[in-house]
């Protein structure tokens, strides 16, 4: 059996197209269905839905071979994982965000993210001491109640920002979402997983 984790949403969306190119769409609808675990019209191929963070788990424990995550989640994981292919879908950007015209605080900055990992790293690579103020979503709430001076967050139109009068600042990194590939996996069934690689590279490239 070969099993894809996915999440639904956006990449779910965005990914059955490619997987329906190699041959695989499920048998029923994940958006709908209550079930976990979905066949596919491969019957040694199934799809595992999971909270997006949690993707990257499934797969670098071998709960599941494959998985498609967003490179955000993927730089907040760190972890020991393949990631051979770019599926150039849910782009975004990862960027810091603040209330339009604010000053820098003075004193030590206050962030508010979820991608604490992220915030951490980025702050030290610039000798800059911050408090990291650990949010499970909402963030763009946090300087409006004076939880935090900032925010990193993924931006793509930049209408939720926007609506709440912040503004992005700096761009931490250009994000789109990655198929990732258990280790073991990538060994144990390399040419069956290699295959399925190349079909969905040039499904992409064909786009
Ligand atoms: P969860 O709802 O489980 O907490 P999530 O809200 O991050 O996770 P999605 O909104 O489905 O899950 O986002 C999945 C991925 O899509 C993100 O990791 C990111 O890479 C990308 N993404 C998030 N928001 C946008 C957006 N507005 N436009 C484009 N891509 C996005
Ligand atoms: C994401 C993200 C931002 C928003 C950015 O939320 O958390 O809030 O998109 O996109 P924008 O720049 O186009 O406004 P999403 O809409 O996916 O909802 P979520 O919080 O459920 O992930």
């Amino acid at each position: 059996m070969l099993t894809i984790a996915l999440s639904k949403g956006r990449i779910l969306d965005d990914t059955l197209p490619l997987l329906a190119e190699a041959g695989i769409v499920p048998t029923e609808n994940p958006e709908k269905s209550r079930k976990l675990i979905i066949p596919t019209t491969q019957e040694d191929v199934q799809l595992l839905i999971v909270r997006a963070t949690d993707v990257p788990t499934y797969v670098e424990h071998g709960a599941a071979d494959i998985g498609v995550a967003g490179k955000d989640v993927l730089l907040e994981y760190g972890g020991q994982l393949y990631e051979p292919l770019d599926l150039q879908i849910a782009k975004c950007k990862l960027m810091t965000a603040g209330k339009v015209g604010a000053p820098e605080p003075k004193g030590r900055l206050r962030v508010a993210t979820k991608f604490v990992n992220v915030a951490k790293r980025y702050y030290a690579e610039q000798g800059r001491q911050v408090e990291v103020i650990k949010l499970y979503g909402s963030m763009e709430l946090a300087p409006l109640v004076g939880l935090a001076d900032k925010i990193i967050d993924v931006v793509d139109t930049g209408n939720t920002l926007r609506a709440n009068g912040l503004e992005a600042q700096e761009l931490i990194a250009t994000i789109s979402s990655r198929l990732i590939v258990n280790k073991a996996s990538m060994k144990m069934q390399h040419s069956r997983i290699q295959a399925l690689i190349d079909t969905l590279r040039a499904a992409v490239e064909s786009r």
